[in-house]
């Protein structure tokens, strides 16, 4: 008869204990201070079994929120498969600026290009009641996987997804553009992110090939005082605020995150 305490001890002999515990309590159904309290209680079959393959997985290198199905961003807990990018802490950058933006200018409309799980388009809508928000993305996966999240939300009264190049699907300006598309160097290809679909991480040899259109769509998609915000990497930094200028024509601004890296140029059109 196998405990809580036993397969939690052969857990941590495979990996990290946070993890072990974050695992069997989602296999278990229960809270992860039920697994201290009483590691003592035994498991049947079915759970020890369930517990194990979820390590093995954890093991060989499958993150810990395609494991669980689920991941929190902003705040708001969002189901993740792996047709869609695990959404990152360092994306809330972006959504807290574009919300601050909404509050300043009381803008109506968004579009969230290359929205993947839904992730920015659920917290925008969740933190500003009145905005409406289209949600692109190339991925008829990833589209699924938004719009069960945008459902779970309830805010689907608010949130229109479409599916199509870039910000092509957009037949009107909205007040405001907010893009986390894939920038990673095609040639870097990095084997801790194996499990995640390469279409929502690379974008060319210089990780720009998609950023770049899409600002050079800005001007027919961004109506008159609405702004853009670009998720980048770091090194990015100036020539995608150089290139939302020469686009939208007033100057860019570069927004860091909590680890104190370059992480958003915005640009707001006179
Ligand atoms: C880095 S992920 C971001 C997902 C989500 N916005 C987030 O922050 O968690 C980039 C997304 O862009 C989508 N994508 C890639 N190429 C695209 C294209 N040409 N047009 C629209 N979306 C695209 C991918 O399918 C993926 O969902």
């Amino acid at each position: 008869m196998v405990t809580r305490g036993d397969a939690r001890r052969a857990a941590l002999e495979r990996i990290a204990a946070l993890d072990a515990d974050v695992l069997m309590a989602h296999a278990l159904g229960i809270p992860k201070e039920a697994l201290y309290a009483h590691p003592e209680v035994t498991l049947s079959t079915a759970e020890a079994l369930g517990v194990s393959a979820l390590v093995l997985r954890r093991a060989a290198g499958e993150p810990v929120a395609y494991l669980r199905g689920s991941k929190e961003f902003h705040g708001h807990e969002l189901a993740v498969d792996p047709r869609v990018l695990i959404p990152r802490p360092e994306t809330e950058t972006l959504v807290d600026a574009a919300l601050a933006f909404v509050r300043r200018s009381g803008a109506r409309t968004a579009a969230d290009v290359g929205s993947g799980s839904g992730a920015i388009a659920i917290a925008l809508a969740l933190g500003a009641p009145s905005l409406r928000v289209i949600a692109l993305d190339a991925s008829p996966g990833a589209l699924e996987v938004a719009r069960l999240n945008i459902a779970r939300h309830g805010v689907a009264d608010r949130i229109e997804v479409r599916e199509g190049d870039l910000l092509a699907p957009l037949d009107a300006p909205v007040d405001l553009v907010v893009a986390n598309l894939p920038y990673l160097r095609d040639p870097e290809r990095l084997a801790s992110l194996a499990f995640e679909p390469a279409i929502a991480l690379y974008a060319g040899a210089d990780g720009l090939s998609l950023v770049r259109r899409a600002i050079a769509d800005l001007p027919r998609v961004l109506a008159p005082r609405g702004a853009a915000f670009f998720e980048i990497d770091p090194a990015q930094a100036g020539e995608v605020a150089r290139s939302l200028e020469v686009a939208v024509g007033s100057a860019a601004l570069v927004l860091y995150d909590l680890a104190g890296d370059a992480r958003v140029v915005a640009v707001e059109r006179s």
